[in-house]
């Protein structure tokens, strides 16, 4: 069940890049004329319009992508509470079923040919009583790219990702740096201490942009040494 390319994008925290980026990757997918779906298979913080239930990371998403899903396979589970999943499931009477999750990707799969599937809050983060978001990650059997939201406190934060995603036998094929927090100090240091450490390559980093775009961020990174990204480089000198 797994389209000809296809990854899970993670992050440090909630709030720190993990829908730019992938609507950044989804962009340079559209682009390039390759049929990209999105996913956020659980969205906590719904509001209504006309009579709708939207989110705006599902709708970033959708916007960025080149193939049209319909809302309920995009994000199964589009909870109306901005909390955790779980604290915002039970608050509507349901249970996340990964099950059901893992059945929708299964028809977006079908439907694109390349899928980028945005995680909830960071990777651990509860999506039943016995289930998780790194669970899911695992039974998805994606490869994973981490954004890091470049703030005091993200090597930690960053480094015990990459170990948790390694635990669940998965891997870290690239990260992200994201400026998150315009006064911190010594930011290529930490951007330096990371690439030392963790085992894939940094992408590139994103600076804290007038609008946060998907195109904007696209032009800062450089996803061609994803395993199975489907767009080239373009070549400097075609001529010759
Ligand atoms: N580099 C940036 N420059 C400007 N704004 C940014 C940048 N990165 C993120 N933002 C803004 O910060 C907010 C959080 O970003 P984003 O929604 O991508 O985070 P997230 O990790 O997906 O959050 P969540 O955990 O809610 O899914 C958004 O309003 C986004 O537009
Ligand atoms: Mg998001």
């Amino acid at each position: 069940m797994t389209a000809s390319c296809a990854y899970f994008v993670t992050g440090t925290d909630t709030d720190i890049g993990k829908t730019l980026v992938a609507s950044a990757m989804l962009h340079n997918l559209a682009e390039n004329r390759i049929r990209a779906a999105g996913m956020k298979p659980v969205a906590a913080g719904a509001f209504l319009r006309d009579g709708v239930l939207h989110n705006d990371d599902a709708d970033a998403l959708a916007a960025a992508a080149s193939v049209s899903l319909p809302p309920e396979l995009a994000t199964p589970y589009l909870l109306r509470e901005p909390a955790s999943p779980h604290i915002a499931a039970a608050l509507e009477g349901i249970e996340i079923d990964p099950r059901h999750i893992l059945a929708c990707y299964d028809r977006v799969v079908e439907m694109a040919d390349a899928v980028v599937v945005e995680g909830v809050g960071g990777f651990r983060v509860p999506l039943n009583d016995s289930f998780d978001a790194a669970d899911l990650a695992q039974q998805l059997g994606l490869p994973v790219i981490m954004v890091v939201g470049l703030r005091l406190g993200c090597l930690s934060h960053a480094l015990l990702t990459a170990e948790a995603i390694a635990a669940r036998g998965l891997k870290l094929v690239g990260w992200v740096g994201n400026v998150v927090d315009l006064a911190m100090q010594h930011g290529i240091a930490n951007v330096e201490t990371l690439s030392a450490r963790l085992q894939a390559p940094l992408l590139g980093c994103v600076p804290r942009l007038p609008a946060a775009l998907p195109a904007a961020a696209a032009a800062h990174l450089d996803f061609s040494s994803l395993p199975g990204w489907p767009v080239k480089p373009a070549s400097r000198n075609p001529q010759q």
